[in-house]
């Protein structure tokens, strides 16, 4: 009986572990149909190509020329559709001099975050209710991982652009911009929660709500 209490235990923790994770694949892969094209969930093999599993165009810069002064440029199953079912993903993100991306989460990936031009800050945030904050500079060839679920951001702090590399560990990772989701939801968040919430006066919460 106790043989079998441990074996349901050493399995209950294996099937959890597996499930942390985008599920394992059934096939050597299963390249996303274009929306409209066929309809079954993965393209004939047979007519699948190595252009499938490219995508070009990351070194290219992305335009800062916003109110943020940064740009994600993704390459998610949807820009790639090789990637469909393989559980990862990637983006270029540039930040300009002073620019920031901001405060967001991944809902279904954890981050891993190479520099490979410029010096930037960078920190996270964890859960309630310590909200514990950990904040480094990062230089070129720096890596730094950011946590499934959690909010980070980036801040450039030097003179010249931030180029960097983030690798996501599933193929449709999501993004939640804190701002944006709180103040700049469709249709929007009652004022009298956000004043209560963010202990603000209703004329900065409309504020906030008009500009995102
Ligand atoms: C970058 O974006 C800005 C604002 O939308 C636009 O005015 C500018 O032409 C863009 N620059 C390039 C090189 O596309």
């Amino acid at each position: 009986m106790a043989n079998i209490s441990l074996l349901l235990f050493v399995l209950a923790l294996s099937l959890s572990a597996v499930l942390a994770t985008d599920p394992s694949t059934l096939q050597d892969f299963c390249v996303a149909n274009p929306i409209g094209q066929g309809n079954s969930i993965c393209k004939d093999s047979k007519v699948v190509e190595a252009n499938d599993f490219l995508f070009s165009g990351l070194h290219i810069a992305g335009n800062t020329t916003n109110s943020v002064g940064s740009k994600v440029t993704p390459v998610f199953a949807s820009q790639l559709p090789g990637l469909n079912t393989l559980g990862i993903s990637m983006a270029r993100i540039d930040i300009a001099p002073w620019g920031v991306n901001p405060p967001h989460t991944h809902p279904r990936a954890t981050e891993i975050f190479t520099v490979l031009e410029g010096t930037l800050e960078v920190g996270f945030i964890t859960s309630n209710p310590e909200n514990r904050h950990f904040r480094k500079v990062l230089q070129k060839g720096d890596v730094f991982v950011f946590p499934i679920g959690l909010i980070h951001y980036q801040r450039n702090i030097g003179y010249n652009n931030v180029v960097a590399i983030a690798a996501l560990s599933s193929q449709n990772p999501g993004a939640i911009t804190i701002g944006n989701a709180v103040f700049g939801a469709t249709p929007e968040i009652s004022s009298e929660i956000l004043t209560k919430a963010f202990r603000l006066d209703k004329t900065i919460i409309n504020y906030l709500q008009s500009i995102f």
